[in-house]
C-alpha cells in the first residue's frame, strides 16, 4: 500500500465538535490535492472521526475499521481520528493491523504529512496536545452550510466524575477573538446565514478580558449573518451579561442548551457538577425573564452510581419545572479512568432502562407541548435542505424546531412562515407572501 491516496471519505461520530473537525479535515485534505470520493465509490483514504463518550466506543470503532475491507480483499488507507484515537494512542495499531494513522483531536492539522508517511509504509501516531494551535495550521475556510459550525473553545477543566472529555480533549482553551471573527466572516462569505458557536464549555470562552457575551455582540455585527446559536454551556459560566445578550441581541436565537444531568443535589455533588438544582433553576428564571420565549434544552444521565428512586424522581421534577423544548438523556456508562467508574452502588441495567424510558416519556410530553404552543405563530425559518418529496424543504425555526414546508425557496433563504401543525419531533409550516417593504 504505497500509492499516495487521491480520494478520501470522512465519517464523523458523536458531538457537533466532531462534525466541525470533520469539516476542517475535509478542507485540509482538499487543499492538499485530495478529492472527496463520489457517493458509493471506494475511497483511497478513510478517516474515522470517532467518539469516546459512551461504553464500547472503542470496540465499535475497531469493528467500523474492519468493515472497511473491500470485497476483493483490498482496503483503503485508514486514519483513526477523534477521541477514541486520543484515548487508544499507539495501542490502536496493535489492536488493528488495518489502521495506518492514529491522530488525536488536537493534532489533525498534521494529517497530510502523516498520510505521506503512511504512503511510505510508516504507521504514524500523533496524540499530542501541542501549545501551537492547530487552527493556525488549517486552511482558511471555503465551505459553509446555511447553518455553519465554528469551534471557539475546546476542552474542559470541570472534571465531572463520570466524564472522559477532560482527558480526551484536554484543558479549556479559548481561540483568540480575531481568529474567530475572521473565520465567521469567511463562513458568511461562503454562504452561511447562521453560525453555531461550539465548545465543550462554550460560555467559558474568554480572551484578553473579553467574555463570551462580548464575542456574541461582535459577531452579531457581521453583515449578512442572520442568526447566532451556541452550544454546550455549563451552568457555572452562565453570566448575567450572556443572559442580557439574549434580551438585546436580535440575531441571538431564543434557544439555550444547558445540561443539568440530575435533579438531585446529592447526585449533583457526587458528579462534581458545581451547581445545585436551585442555582440551575435560578439561571432558568433569569433567562426567562430576559427572553420569555426561550426554548430550553438539557442533558440528563440516569443511573449514576448511588442514584435512588427518590433521586430519580427529583430529576423528573426538574423536567416538569423547566418544561424543556427538547433534551438528551443517557444511561450512565462507566468510563475507565474516571472517578465514578469505581464508585460503590453501580446501578443495575434493568433499573437504568426503566428510568431512561420514564425520563424520555416525560421529556417527550414537554417537547410536544412546546411544539404545540407554537402552532399558529408567524415566524421566520432558515431553509437548510430539501425534504423527502419534490418541492418540500426543511428549515429551522428560531427555537431550533425542524420545520417542513412546501416552497420554491432554496437552502440559505430565510423565509416568512406560519407554523400550522406540530408533531413530537417537527413542525409543518406554510410559506407566507413577503409583505411589501
Ligand atoms: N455516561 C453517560 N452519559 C454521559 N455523558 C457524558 N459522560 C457520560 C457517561 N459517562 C453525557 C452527559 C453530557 C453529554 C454530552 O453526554 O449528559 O452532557
Ligand atoms: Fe465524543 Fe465528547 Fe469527544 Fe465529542 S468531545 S467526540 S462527545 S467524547
Amino acid at each position: 500500500m504505497n500509492t499516495p491516496p487521491k480520494t478520501f471519505r470522512i465519517k464523523s461520530f458523536g458531538c457537533q465538535m466532531n462534525v466541525y473537525d470533520g469539516e476542517r479535515i475535509f478542507e485540509l485534505l482538499n487543499e492538499n490535492g485530495l478529492t472527496a470520493a463520489a457517493e458509493g465509490a471506494d475511497a483511497d483514504l478513510v478517516v474515522l472521526n470517532t467518539c469516546h463518550i459512551r461504553e464500547k466506543a472503542a470496540d465499535k470503532a475497531y469493528s467500523d475499521v474492519g468493515r472497511l475491507r473491500r470485497e476483493d480483499g483490498s482496503r483503503p488507507m485508514v486514519a483513526l481520528a477523534g477521541c477514541v484515537a486520543q484515548a487508544e494512542g499507539a495501542e490502536a495499531k496493535a489492536r488493528s493491523p488495518m489502521i495506518d494513522i492514529v491522530v488525536g483531536p488536537q493534532a489533525y492539522h498534521r494529517l497530510p504529512e502523516m498520510v505521506a508517511q503512511a504512503s511510505r509504509g510508516a504507521r504514524p501516531v500523533d496524540t499530542d496536545m501541542p501549545a501551537i494551535s492547530k487552527f493556525d495550521a488549517l486552511p482558511k475556510r471555503r465551505r459553509a452550510n446555511p447553518s455553519a459550525f465554528l469551534t471557539i473553545q475546546e476542552g474542559c477543566d470541570k472534571f465531572c466524575t463520570y466524564c472522559v472529555v477532560p482527558y480526551t480533549r484536554g484543558a479549556e482553551i479559548s481561540r483568540p477573538r480575531s481568529d474567530i471573527i475572521a473565520e465567521a466572516q469567511a463562513l458568511v462569505e461562503s454562504g452561511a446565514r447562521e453560525i453555531v458557536l461550539l465548545g465543550q464549555n462554550v460560555n467559558a470562552w474568554e480572551h484578553e478580558k473579553l467574555e463570551f457575551a462580548d464575542l456574541i455582540r461582535t459577531i452579531a455585527g457581521i453583515d449578512g449573518l442572520e442568526r447566532i446559536r451556541y452550544t454546550t454551556s455549563h451552568p457555572v459560566n452562565m453570566s448575567d451579561e450572556l443572559i442580557v445578550a439574549h434580551a438585546e441581541v436580535g440575531k441571538l436565537m431564543p434557544f439555550l442548551h444547558l445540561p443539568v444531568q440530575s435533579g438531585s443535589n446529592r447526585i449533583l455533588k457526587a458528579m462534581n457538577r458545581s451547581h445545585t438544582v436551585e442555582t440551575y433553576l435560578a439561571i432558568i428564571d433569569k433567562m426567562r425573564a430576559a427572553r420569555p420565549d426561550i426554548a430550553l434544552s438539557g442533558d440528563f444521565i440516569v443511573g449514576f452510581p448511588g442514584e435512588t428512586e427518590e433521586d430519580f424522581e427529583a430529576t423528573l421534577q426538574v423536567v416538569d419545572a423547566v418544561g424543556y423544548a427538547s433534551a438528551y438523556s443517557f444511561k450512565y456508562s462507566a468510563r475507565p479512568g474516571t472517578p465514578a467508574a469505581t464508585m460503590e452502588d453501580q446501578i443495575p441495567r434493568e433499573i437504568m432502562d426503566d428510568r431512561l424510558q420514564r425520563l424520555q416519556d416525560r421529556i417527550n410530553t414537554h417537547q410536544l407541548a412546546f411544539n404545540r404552543s407554537k402552532v399558529g405563530l408567524e415566524t421566520q425559518i432558515l431553509i437548510e435542505r430539501g425534504g423527502r418529496h419534490p418541492g418540500q424543504m426543511i428549515g429551522r425555526s428560531p427555537w431550533l424546531q425542524s420545520v417542513h414546508l412546501e416552497t420554491s425557496a432554496n437552502p440559505g433563504d430565510l423565509i416568512d412562515v406560519t407554523l400550522v401543525s406540530a408533531g413530537p419531533n417537527s413542525m409543518t409550516g406554510a410559506a407566507r407572501q413577503k409583505k411589501a417593504a
